[in-house]
């Protein structure tokens, strides 16, 4: 099943500027890291029961840089948490939402996450998120 929201990602140009950023509006920065297998640098904050998730591109041929180029800075994608992500994905290509990520694939801090297309979601890019157990 499908868990509570977990994150909102922000596609930024420049991370630590971001985070200042966020930190004046009053969230509190929970971890930074790079994650390779994305190609971005992404930073957590607070935000009550979820995090905002800021995400600067770190290869320049990656989605987010692309998006960032095509759209500008700006809201990015809405995750949820899940305890069964390959379970999760099975049951949503059947429901008819057309998957990015048919295998799950390392996300931050350990966790596995796969993405939805946006245009199956009402133009939202979704995130599935698995924390390590
Ligand atoms: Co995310």
């Amino acid at each position: 099943m499908i868990g509570p929201a977990h994150h909102v990602g922000i596609a930024v140009q420049r991370l630590d500027s971001a985070i200042e950023r966020y930190r004046a509006l009053g969230l509190v920065l929970d971890y930074a890291e790079e994650v390779p297998a994305a190609g971005v640098r992404v930073a957590f904050l607070r935000a009550g029961g979820i995090h905002i998730e800021l995400v600067e591109p770190v290869d320049p041929s990656g989605a987010v840089a692309r998006f960032l180029a095509k759209r500008g800075e700006g809201l990015h994608h809405v995750a949820f948490a899940t305890h069964d992500i390959a379970g999760e994905l099975a049951r949503l290509e059947k429901e008819g939402f057309e998957l990015v990520d048919r295998v799950p694939r390392p996300g931050a801090r350990g966790s596995t996450v796969a993405f939805l297309q946006p245009r199956s979601a009402h133009g939202v890019l979704i995130e599935l998120v698995q924390e390590p157990t």
